[in-house]
């Protein structure tokens, strides 16, 4: 999370960095901050609340008008979010601004160590310690002090340092957080991610982890930890700015909800080829498929969720055995994984801590990893062995809605490659599943067009306290993330349940007019669903059914009923999560939230 920028050129940096920053925000907004070189020392603006608080800070306090800077927008891990706990931080006697995105793990006893050196922290952040190491190690040569630093920090960084003797450079380092460089011409930019520097240049370099960039205006230089010089490819970005801008909406999310049939069928289409699945980027081959033991789907979140449908689809295609972990879960819990296993991680932003943390224990033990990521290059692409990515282009609102998509639908033709190679599914089945694959955009899109349903929907149940989501299957996969939706962006306290789990506890929580989600797509188990339907009903519950448009046999006990389109039932949450995201977006409006930036949340969470 935090998002970190810099600039080093001709032009007077603190427009860019706010600029920069503003394309960041959705990493974390809690505070804010720049420094600049201004006549040789480095001086410092930030504040509590977000980048629209600090313009206006900077507008009166003065604006700076030097031409080398950086800046942080923060989401808070040691320390509240105020003035003094914001970034840039100072270390030293001021020589040293640093701005930090990461958790320094050991930094308790780095401080105690600098605090017998007679270093006076005044903050309670991580950051701090950095600030005052680089410090303590600077000696005149910026590179062997950010080296040696590196060495003795254990955690995860991506860092940008300002040294008060070199006003013509800025040093930068990553570990298991992103940084990327933006090459420009007589000036260079540094960013957490290419949204920030996408307005001034598409050639970046991205650093992997501990290497160190070294900016000037005209000179950019790599090295490893060992200060040996690395020589990198430019990375062109081939995606436009205005896929990063709200293009006439009042929110991202509202946006990137539009998007999904787009979404849906670029991530399909250039991997259904004459009417099959051909997956180029899967280099597992059918032998080794056949020889998978068991696969492990790691993931947080909504990426998770997808993998709960991953498990589903995979098990029902593929009949291989499928482990759905939390990645927070699966990294400490020592999970027996084989050689011959599978690992599908599911990360939208690629740079999710906990998920690459899975990954490396996965691969550790000698399993292959797949990995089904948004964000081209980011880390989780880079360790996989297999990247599958989904062209959702990027996703900007806190809350996922087209990421979820486009890797559900990666699920799909990663489950039926998997069922080809074992000879599980016929031909006809397969062009047919591929054939109904491709019609989900357009219903999709159909399905967008319920909005003004939704929206009343809404506003009938903008009030509640508590609404739950039941469903079995496939459908429960959906309802756990339609609470998610419902909850991380309307703060209203929402659950899903597998819907025969109720009965075991949660359902004494249901009392006379409590919204509960049905969802029942899935014809094996719509009897099922519908027995669990009647529970809630007899319990006072406002029902509304989820269901397809030629179901009718939840109509006598729902209160309110959304209907979608039918079609093969694996595919059917493709379509039931997007009336769930679009009242999930009503909700939030009709209470006033902020719904693309809600309270608590960060975009990329790269702290475990
Ligand atoms: C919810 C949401 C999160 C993410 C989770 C994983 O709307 O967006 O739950 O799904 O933080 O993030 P990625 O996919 O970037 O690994």
């Amino acid at each position: 999370m935090c998002g970190i920028v810099g600039y080093i050129g001709g032009k007077s940096a603190s427009p860019i960095l706010l600029d920069g920053l503003k394309k960041l925000e959705y990493r974390g907004y809690d505070s804010a901050g720049i420094a600049v070189f201004e006549n040789n020392s480095v001086e410092i603006c930030k504040t509590k609340g977000r980048i629209a608080d600090l313009e206006k800070k900077l507008e009166s306090e003065g604006e700076f008008s030097g031409c080398v800077g950086i800046g942080h927008t923060r989401w808070a891990t040691h320390g509240a979010p105020d003035d003094i706990n914001a970034h840039p931080h100072k270390g030293g006697n001021g020589r040293i601004t640093l701005v930090h995105n990461g958790i320094i793990e050991n930094y308790i006893e780095l401080k105690i160590m600098l605090e017998q050196k007679g270093y006076k922290f005044v903050s309670q952040t991580d950051t701090e310690v950095l600030a005052h190491l680089f410090d303590f190690f600077y000696n005149g040569d910026s590179l062997e002090a950010m080296s040696k630093v590196m060495k003795m920090v254990r955690g995860s960084y991506a860092t940008a340092v300002l040294i008060e003797d070199r006003p013509d450079e800025i040093i930068a380092a990553r570990k298991d957080s992103p940084l990327i460089v933006g090459i420009g011409e007589n000036e260079n930019f540094l960013a957490s991610d290419i949204p920030a520097v996408l307005k001034y240049t598409r050639d970046c370099y991205l650093l992997d982890d501990n290497q160190i960039a070294l900016l000037t205006k005209d000179t950019i230089k790599l090295y490893d930890i060992n200060l040996n010089e690395v020589h990198k490819d430019v990375y062109h970005v081939t995606w436009d700015v205005e896929a990063a801008e709200k293009g006439g909406y009042d929110h991202f999310m509202k946006k990137e909800i539009a998007e999904q049939p787009k979404t849906v069928r670029d991530t399909l289409s250039p991997r259904i080829k004459d009417g099959r699945v051909a997956i180029d980027e899967l280099s597992l081959t059918d032998e080794e498929i056949k020889n998978i033991g068991t696969i492990h789907i790691v993931a947080c979140g909504s990426a998770w969720h997808v993998g709960m449908a991953a498990r589903y689809i995979i098990e029902k295609l593929a009949q291989i055995p499928c482990e759905v972990d939390l990645a927070s879960e699966f990294r400490y819990r020592n999970p027996i994984v084989r050689p011959n296993d599978v690992c599908i991680v599911i990360s939208q932003s690629g740079e999710t801590a906990d998920t690459l943390a899975a990954l490396r224990e996965a691969k550790s033990k000698g399993a292959k990893a797949v990995s089904i990521v948004n964000v081209v290059a980011s880390t989780i692409a880079r360790e996989s062995d297999d990247v599958i990515y989904t062209m959702a282009g990027p996703e900007i609102a806190v809350a996922t809605t087209k990421a979820f998509s486009a890797q559900l639908n990666v699920a799909y033709l990663l489950a039926i490659r998997f069922a080809k190679a074992k000879g599980l599914i016929a031909e006809q089945d397969e062009r047919k599943l591929c054939e109904d694959m491709l019609k989900l955009p357009e219903i999709i899109e159909k399905l967008l067009g319920m909005d003004d349903f939704l929206k009343g929907l809404a506003k009938k149940y903008v009030d509640s306290e508590n609404v739950f989501f039941i469903g079995r299957g496939l459908d429960y996969a959906i309802s756990l993330e339609g609470s998610l939706k419902l909850k991380e962006i309307s703060y209203i306290h929402s659950e899903a349940y597998a819907a025969g789990e109720l009965k075991h506890g949660t359902i004494s929580l249901i009392e006379e007019g409590t919204p509960v989600f049905a969802v029942a797509t899935q014809s094996d188990l719509l009897e099922k669903t519908l027995g669990n339907i009647k529970e809630v009903k007899a319990r006072g519950a406002q029902v509304i059914a989820l269901v397809g448009e030629n179901h009718n046999a939840a109509d006598e006990f729902a209160d309110d009923i959304i209907r979608v389109p039918e079609i093969n039932d694996i595919l059917m949450p493709s379509l039931t999560v997007i009336p769930l995201q679009i009242f999930a977006y009503y909700m939030a409006l009709g209470r006033g939230c902020d719904v693309d930036k809600p309270r608590n949340l960060a975009k990329s969470v790269t702290v475990e």
